[in-house]
């Protein structure tokens, strides 16, 4: 029973809408687990690109059936529109499986997201603004709605009053906002119930049934390693688990059943929003790496903010994830430095830390301790197997291999489906 989870192993923007993407021909199902449409997944097909946020990545492969499961935060109103612009390109999306356990980003969650992050001033996380936190906020608070509340009114709307009545409080009185009426939201919720219906379905079942049938499930991360809400730079996180126990719990299945994990990796670093980042440029090779990388937020058009590659980043994620792989992507962005600097440990107040600190005031203070790799001149991207990449781009990859402790398995070279050096099958 292969069950494969795909995570991002950095900051999020690793790459792994095209990881997906890949695999998405050779899988039966691919299941969102955490998350909601603060991420951006880009997947091209041929001449085709696409940007999907709340979708699995596998939409796109006609034999495979998308799934949302019940870790993930849902916005219908994002939802739909993102299915609609799909069908007018002609995407078959019937097959979508919408957990009814997967709590829904309410319009007051949006209002709260944005007012928040006001109200934080200089120290504010740089959300997303789609109402991930107070959605999650609202879970654990156990004041949530979820997909199943839109088919009972009275539920509903006892559930909306509970949650507005405190929310409200803290909207009129510590952020002079509005008050939101309970109508007008249930009223907009159930507007949506009709449309979502063909999706809704006990996906906890339908994913251990599959799995007992020998069928091949890929799990699909959102977000990455380091914004996860446990393991990541907190509080500069998101709200739910990226790493891979979030799929266990994300998608209600056991440990036992994951065969394997692979982390997404980008060759340098990137990050959106606020937060600590060691190896973050502030120079022209910062400026270079966000140009010829194209990094630029899929979800909220910001700049990203780039850096070398991390590898005591790597090997942290390859501990907390159990990464058993790793897919190397935008390799062929590296091409053209003579030198490029790879970060192998960190100097903490006058120390030499090999590991990830625990402690947020240590990791604010780390200064990266950089080795110099050879760098390459030749166009990568047509390459199809790791002997037609010139040498220095073979060590830069052992060496980065060594440093994060799992295999490379897979290489990207491009953005489209074909440009990437698989090394070892991931099926
Ligand atoms: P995700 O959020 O992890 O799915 O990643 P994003 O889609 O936000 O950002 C990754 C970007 O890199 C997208 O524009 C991809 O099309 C692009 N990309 C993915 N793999 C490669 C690669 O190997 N080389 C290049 N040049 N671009 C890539
Ligand atoms: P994908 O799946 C990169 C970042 C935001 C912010 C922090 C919290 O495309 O890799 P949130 O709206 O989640 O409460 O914001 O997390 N963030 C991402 N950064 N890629 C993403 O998704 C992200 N999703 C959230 O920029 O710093
Ligand atoms: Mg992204």
């Amino acid at each position: 029973m292969p069950a494969l989870v795909l995570l991002g192993a950095q900051w999020g923007d690793e790459g792994k809408g095209k990881a997906t993407d890949l695999l998405g021909g050779s899988v039966d199902y691919v299941v969102r687990y955490q998350g909601g449409n603060n991420a951006g997944h880009t997947v091209v097909v041929g001449d085709q690109k696409y940007a999907l946020h709340l979708l699995p990545s596998g939409i796109l492969s006609p034999g495979c059936t998308p799934v949302i499961g019940n870790g993930v935060v849902v916005d219908p109103s994002v939802l739909l529109s993102e299915l609609s612009g799909l069908n007018e390109r002609g995407v078959d999306t019937s097959k979508l499986l919408l957990s009814g356990n997967a709590h829904i980003i309410t319009p007051y969650n949006v209002t709260v997201d944005k007012v928040t992050e006001r109200f934080l001033g200089k120290r504010k996380i740089g959300t997303t603004g789609r109402g991930i936190g107070p959605t999650y906020a609202d879970k654990i608070n156990r004041v949530g709605i979820r997909v199943q509340d839109l088919y009972d009114e009275s539920i509903l709307t006892q559930k909306v009053e509970a949650a507005l009545d405190v929310k409200n409080q803290i909207l009129t009185k510590l952020y002079n906002r509005r008050a939101m009426a309970v109508d007008q939201a249930v009223e907009e919720l159930l507007g949506y119930a009709d449309k979502l219906a063909p999706y809704v379905a006990d996906t906890v079942l339908v994913i251990n049934q599959a799995l007992e049938e020998d069928k091949v499930v890929l799990f699909e991360g959102g977000q990455g390693t380091l914004l996860d809400i446990d393991h990541g730079t907190y509080p500069f996180v998101t709200s739910s688990n990226p790493t891979a126990g979030g799929a266990c719990t994300g998608a209600g299945v056991g440990p036992t059943k994951i065969s394997r994990v692979i982390g997404i990796l980008k060759a340098y670093t990137t990050r959106v929003g606020a937060g600590p980042f060691p190896t973050e440029l502030f120079d022209e090779d910062g400026e270079a790496l966000r140009r010829i990388g194209g990094e630029r937020g899929v979800t909220t058009g910001r700049d990203r903010r780039c850096g070398w590659f991390d590898a005591v980043i790597a090997r942290y994620a390859t501990r907390v994830n159990g990464l058993t792989d790793f897919f190397l992507t935008k390799l062929d962005v590296l091409t053209g430095w003579e030198q490029i600097p790879v970060c192998v440990a960190y100097e903490i107040d006058g120390k030499r830390v090999e590991e990830l600190p625990y402690s947020q005031t240590d990791f604010h203070h780390a200064k990266p301790v950089y080795e110099m790799l050879p760098g390459w001149s030749e166009d990568i991207s047509k390459a199809k197997s790791f002997s037609d990449l010139p040498k220095n781009a073979q060590n830069y990859v052992k060496a980065l291999e060594e440093m994060s402790g799992a295999p490379i398995s897979a290489i990207g070279v491009g953005p489209g489906r074909d440009e990437t050096i698989e090394i070892n099958s991931f099926l």
